[in-house]
C-alpha cells in the first residue's frame, strides 16, 4: 500500500468557518477519499491554528475570561462543520495540544542546533492580519493588500532564523521539481520573490500571554507561523506530504519560510505544494463587515452536503479564483445533479424494477460503449493524478450525461414492446453506467453515491470497480428513488402566510440591553437570571438559555430584550422583559447588537 499524506491549513479560530475554508477542506477531502478508492493508506490532516493573537482579541471580544474555554468552543464549531460537509480527515490537529507543541520544540531545537538562530532586534511594520512583518514596498494605500488593515509600527527584540542561508537551496529544489509548486503561475511568483533575495526572519515574539513559549527563554513566545507550520509534521510515518493544499495568500509560508525550516531542521521536503485562488460571494470579498459569510453548514443543511460539494468543485476551476452564489448553486442542482445525473440513474433503475422485476435482464453488452467509457475513466485517473479536480468532475457528468442519450436513442419503453432484446440490452449497458458512475463520484459526493450503489445493489471498495462493465444479467437492484430534488429560487414573501401589518409590529417595544450579571437559578435546568442595563434603568430577565449559554459568556453582551411584555413570574422571579433569541435543532442563539450601541435604542 502506498502512503499518502494530505493537508489543509490549519484554520485561525477568530472567527467560524466560511465557504473559503470549506472550499479548501472539501478538496482535499475529494483527494484523500480518491487515494483511499484506489488502495493507498492515506491519512488526511486538518485542524486549527490556535496559538495566534487574533485568538485572544477574539475571546476577549466575546468576553470570555478563558482564552481556552474559548478555543475549545470554536474547535466545536469547527469541527461539527467538517462533520456537516461529510469530511474524512483522519486525525484532527489542534495547536494548543501538547502533541503539538513536542513538535514546535523539536524543530526549534534542530535549527537552533544547525546554528541558524540567532538573537536581534526587528525594527519595521508588523501586520495584525497576517501575523507578519511586512515590508513598505508591500503596501498598498498604506495597508496591507491582503487585509486592508495598517500595520504596526514595532521594535522589538527577537529570536530569528536564518531563512536567507536557504535561499539558493530552496530554488534548486524548485527548479529541480518542476511539480513541488502548483500551478505554475504561483510556481513563478515564488522564484521571482526568491531572485528577489530573502531576508531573515523573526520567530519569535516578546511579552505575549498566549502561545508556546520559547525553548530556554520564556520571555519569548514561538511566532505563530513557525508554530503553526510545524502541525504537518503530526504523523511522522507519514512525512513528507504527499501534498499541502492552501490558497493563494499563504504561498511564501508555504513554499519559502517552510522549506526554509524543514532543510535547516535536516527533515525531507513536502512532495507538493498546491496554492488554489480566492472565492468571492457574489462577487464580493467575503468579509465579516460585508455581512456575507456564509456559513457551509448552513448551505450543506439547506442543500446537503453533496450539493455543496458539488458545487465546489465543480463551479471553481481548481487554482483559479472563483465566485459563489447560491443562485448558482442552485442551477448547478437543478440543472445537472438532478436533470442529467438524477434523471438518468433514476429512469434506469424504475424501468429495471416496473419492466424486469427489479432483476438486471438478459442482453448484450454494448462494446463500443464499455470502451468509450473506460477511455474517460483513464481521463478521470490522469486528472485527479494531475489534481485536476473540476475537469475530473466534468468528465464524470459527460458519463451521466453519455448515459442519457444512449437510454434516450434506445427508447427502452417503446422497444419493449417490439424488440425486447434491444430494451433489455439498453438496461443492461445502462445498468454498468450507473455502476461506474457509483464509483467515480464517491470521492466527490460520497453520501449519494453509496445510496445510488444500494439502490443499483452493489458495493463500492475500490476505484477498479470503475473499469469493468461487471453487472450481469440477473443482477438484483435495490428499491430506487430519487437522489437529487430540483428546489426554487427562495421567496420568503411568498411561503409567508401570516403576514402582520407594520402598526402591528410597532406595537413590540424592542430594546437594546447590556447583560450586567448572569446567573444559574437554583434547581432549574433551563432558566438563567440576567440583570440587564436597558437606557438608564436595570431590569431583571428570567431565561430559558442556561443549558446553551454558561452564564459568564453572557456578562456584556449587547441583547435584544422586548421591554413592553406583561411581566411573568418564574420559579419565584419576576421577569420584566424577553430577550431575543433563534433557535433550531443544534441549539440556540442570541440576537445581539453587531457593535456596542446606546444602551435602550431602539430595535425596528
Ligand atoms: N492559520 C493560517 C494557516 C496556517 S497553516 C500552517 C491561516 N488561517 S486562515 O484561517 O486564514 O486560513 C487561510 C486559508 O483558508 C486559505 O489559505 C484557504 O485555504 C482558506 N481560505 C480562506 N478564505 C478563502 C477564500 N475566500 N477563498 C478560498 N479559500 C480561502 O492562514
Amino acid at each position: 500500500m502506498a502512503k499518502f499524506y494530505v493537508t489543509t491549513p490549519i484554520y485561525y479560530i477568530n472567527a467560524v468557518p466560511h465557504i473559503g475554508h470549506a472550499y479548501t477542506t472539501a478538496v482535499a477531502d475529494v483527494i484523500a477519499r480518491w487515494h483511499r478508492l484506489r488502495g493507498d493508506d492515506v491519512f488526511f490532516l486538518t485542524g486549527l491554528d490556535e496559538n495566534s493573537v487574533k485568538t485572544v482579541e477574539a475571546a476577549r471580544g466575546k468576553n470570555f475570561k478563558d482564552i481556552q474555554t474559548y478555543a475549545d468552543s470554536m474547535a466545536k464549531v469547527w469541527i461539527d462543520t467538517w462533520k456537516s460537509l461529510d469530511i474524512s480527515h483522519d486525525d484532527f490537529i489542534r495547536t494548543t495540544q501538547e502533541r503539538h507543541h513536542r513538535n514546535v520544540y523539536e524543530l526549534f531545537e534542530q535549527i537552533k542546533k544547525r546554528g541558524d538562530i540567532y538573537k536581534g532586534v526587528y525594527e519595521g511594520l508588523y501586520c495584525e492580519g497576517c501575523e507578519a512583518y511586512i515590508t513598505e514596498d508591500e503596501l498598498v494605500d498604506g495597508k496591507c493588500p491582503l487585509h486592508q488593515k495598517k500595520p504596526k509600527r514595532v521594535k522589538e527584540e527577537n529570536y530569528f532564523f536564518k531563512l536567507s542561508k536557504y535561499q539558493d537551496q530552496i530554488l534548486e529544489h524548485i527548479e529541480a521539481n518542476p511539480d513541488f509548486i502548483q500551478p505554475v503561475a504561483r510556481r513563478n511568483e515564488v522564484v521571482s520573490f526568491l531572485k528577489g533575495g530573502l531576508k531573515d526572519v523573526s520567530i519569535t515574539r516578546p511579552k505575549l500571554e498566549w502561545g508556546i513559549k520559547t525553548p530556554d527563554d520564556p520571555t519569548q513566545t514561538v511566532w505563530v507561523w513557525f508554530d503553526a507550520l510545524c502541525n504537518y509534521l503530526l504523523p511522522r510515518g507519514y512525512w513528507p506530504a504527499d501534498i499541502h493544499i492552501i490558497a493563494k495568500d499563504i504561498l511564501r509560508f508555504h513554499c519559502i519560510v517552510w522549506p526554509g525550516m524543514l532543510l535547516s531542521g535536516g527533515y525531507k521536503l513536502p512532495k507538493k505544494i498546491f496554492a488554489h485562488g480566492f472565492l468571492t460571494v457574489d462577487g464580493n470579498k467575503i468579509s465579516k463587515s460585508l455581512g456575507n459569510v456564509i456559513d457551509p453548514a448552513y448551505l450543506a443543511e439547506k442543500y446537503s452536503a453533496d450539493v455543496l460539494r458539488y458545487f465546489l468543485i465543480r463551479e471553481v476551476s481548481f487554482g483559479q479564483d472563483g465566485d459563489f452564489s447560491e443562485g448558482s448553486l442552485r442551477t448547478r442542482l437543478n440543472d445537472e445533479l438532478a436533470d442529467v445525473l438524477g434523471n438518468f440513474v433514476h429512469r434506469v433503475l424504475t424501468f429495471t424494477r416496473d419492466r424486469f422485476g427489479g432483476k438486471v435482464p438478459e442482453g448484450k453488452l454494448d462494446k463500443k460503449l464499455e470502451t468509450e467509457v473506460h477511455e474517460r475513466v483513464q481521463k478521470i485517473e490522469q486528472l485527479l493524478e494531475e489534481l485536476k479536480v473540476t475537469q475530473a468532475l466534468e468528465e464524470i457528468m459527460a458519463i451521466a450525461k453519455r448515459g442519457n442519450e444512449y437510454f434516450q436513442s434506445c427508447k427502452p419503453w417503446e422497444a419493449i414492446k417490439s424488440e425486447p432484446e434491444k430494451a433489455a440490452s439498453c438496461i443492461l449497458n445502462c445498468a454498468n453506467l450507473v455502476k461506474v458512475l457509483c464509483v467515480v463520484l464517491t470521492p466527490f459526493i460520497p453520501s449519494t453515491s453509496t445510496n445510488l450503489a444500494k439502490q443499483l445493489g452493489v458495493k463500492v471498495n475500490s476505484w477498479k470497480q470503475a473499469r469493468e462493465f461487471d453487472i450481469k444479467p440477473g443482477h438484483l437492484i435495490g428499491e430506487p428513488s430519487v437522489i437529487f430534488t430540483k428546489v426554487k429560487a427562495n421567496n420568503p414573501a411568498q411561503t409567508h402566510q401570516n403576514l402582520v401589518s407594520i402598526d402591528d409590529f410597532g406595537k413590540l417595544d424592542i430594546r437594546i440591553g447590556r447583560v450586567k450579571s448572569a446567573q444559574k437559578i437554583p434547581n432549574s435546568k433551563k432558566l438563567l437570571k440576567l440583570e440587564v442595563e436597558v437606557g438608564e434603568e436595570l431590569r431583571t430577565l428570567v431565561a430559558g438559555i442556561a443549558e446553551h449559554y454558561p452564564p459568564e459568556e453572557l456578562v456584556g453582551k449587547f441583547i435584544a430584550v422586548v421591554v413592553n411584555l406583561e411581566p411573568a413570574k418564574l420559579m419565584g422571579i419576576t421577569s420584566q422583559g424577553m430577550l431575543l433569541a433563534a433557535e433550531d435543532e443544534k441549539g440556540i442563539s442570541l440576537l445581539v447588537a453587531d457593535k456596542p450601541i446606546k444602551l435602550g435604542s431602539k430595535v425596528r
